[in-house]
């Protein structure tokens, strides 16, 4: 088999790249070693940034986004005794959308089986071969057992934090892995409720951050800061909701309870891997870049790096130049390094870990966010996503 972009993972990186080149007259085929209804079911982030949304309808994957979003002017932060409304076209002229990244994932998926590149799940054993030189390769084996050679151009490394792509890269190029682990985890729960608030609280507490945040006008989800040592089992509905009421408590506000339908503990950490680049293998998305929820920006980050591959890939294969690949890694890194600040920087503002003296910082440096105008026009143009080229 021969295709121009041969990518590995069918997450929102592997997936919209492959959407991005066929709009573009590119050919792919997408590799994915799970399921198609395992990809489908992985519950993540929900929060697009304007260019994401713009980048979805751009490449025909609006409809339902535009039907089923729900387009959000602004966030709450929250400190005891305050809660303030940061209004993001007030302060810099865009907005955000909730819509989950599962949702993403089906959309693109759908519209990759129905009339797409080849999206071949379960298949094993994925192993990018000979990507140094200008015919690479990918061997697997597909989901019949059958060992099979993928020929192509390019090979997209978007196989996620835990793939393949990315030690090749950085074996070959003695890349450089920067790492922060955070003393502290997310308890997530998706609850069939209404939200108890009209846009998203990120809620500082003595007990620990919180967060109300939401997927539908049904269906609710929220966050307490919890230590990564800590067992779900360990975290009744009851307790979960007690701890949530709590730290989000606001005289005269009520915090409606319902049904807890998924629950987890997600670790939370910075990670960045330079370069983003070996020969004619990409990576883009997890597989070089983590950053903590707190910002939102995971997803939106794997959106733009793509962008710039696509762009990047396009120029090389249909125009035969190599200026945008070359500049390939060092543009997308530019940009995970802006956006790994400020998630580092909403975490640190937000996450206590029992030290008096940062508790006083953080809660005037909320204080500031929320009664300077240029300090929070500074969280709103970062939170509502930065150009896709900075
Ligand atoms: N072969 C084939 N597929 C693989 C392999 C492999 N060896 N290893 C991993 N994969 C698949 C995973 O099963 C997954 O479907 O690659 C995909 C990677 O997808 P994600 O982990 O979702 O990563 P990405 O597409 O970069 O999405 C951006 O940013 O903050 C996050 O939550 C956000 O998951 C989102 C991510």
């Amino acid at each position: 088999v021969r295709t121009q972009v041969g990518i590995i993972g069918a997450g929102p990186a592997g997936l919209l790249l492959s959407r991005m080149l066929a709009v573009q007259g590119i050919e792919s085929v997408v590799l994915e070693n799970r399921s198609r209804d395992y990809v489908e079911a992985r519950i993540r982030a929900g929060i697009l940034e304007q260019h994401t949304v713009n980048t979805l309808r751009e490449v025909g994957m609006g409809a339902r986004l535009d039907r089923e979003g729900l387009e959000h002017d602004g966030i709450y932060l929250q400190y005891p005794g305050t809660r303030h409304k940061l209004d993001f076209p007030e302060l810099c002229g865009r907005n955000v959308w909730i819509y989950g990244q599962s949702e993403v994932v089906k959309d693109l998926i759908a519209a990759q089986l129905d009339d797409g590149p080849p999206l071949l799940f379960e298949v094993s054993d994925v192993q990018p071969r000979d990507v140094d030189t200008d015919s690479p390769s990918i061997a697997f084996t597909d989901a019949d057992g059958v060992a099979q050679v993928l020929e192509c151009d390019v090979v997209a490394g978007t196989d996620g934090f835990h793939g393949v792509s990315r030690p090749i890269v950085t074996a070959a190029t003695q890349g450089t892995v920067w790492e922060r682990t955070y003393p502290f985890a997310w308890l997530g729960i998706l609850a069939d409720v209404a939200p108890s608030t009209d846009d998203l609280i990120y809620a500082w507490h003595p007990d620990g951050f919180a967060m109300h945040s939401m997927r539908s006008p049904s269906v609710s989800r929220l966050y307490i800061q919890v230590d990564p040592t800590e067992k779900i089992e360990d975290w009744s509905d009851d307790r979960i909701w007690e701890a949530l009421a709590t730290r989000m408590a606001l005289p005269g506000w009520e915090l409606q309870t319902g049904p807890v339908t998924e629950k987890s503990i997600l670790p939370m950490r910075s990670f960045v891997s330079s370069p983003m680049r070996h020969g004619r293998l990409f990576l883009a998305g997890d597989a070089a870049h983590i950053v903590p929820p707190t910002g939102a920006k995971g997803l939106n980050l794997a959106v733009a790096d793509v962008t710039l591959l696509a762009q990047a890939l396009v120029r090389l294969l249909a125009e035969k130049e190599t200026d945008l690949v070359d500049a390939y890694s060092d543009k997308a890194l530019a940009r995970v390094w802006r956006c790994t600040h400020f998630s580092w920087w909403m975490t640190s503002m937000l996450h206590t870990h029992g030290d008096d003296f940062d508790a006083q910082l953080q809660l005037s440096q909320l204080q500031r966010v929320c009664s300077s105008e240029a300090a929070a026009r500074e969280l709103a143009e970062m939170y509502t996503g930065l150009p896709v080229a900075l």
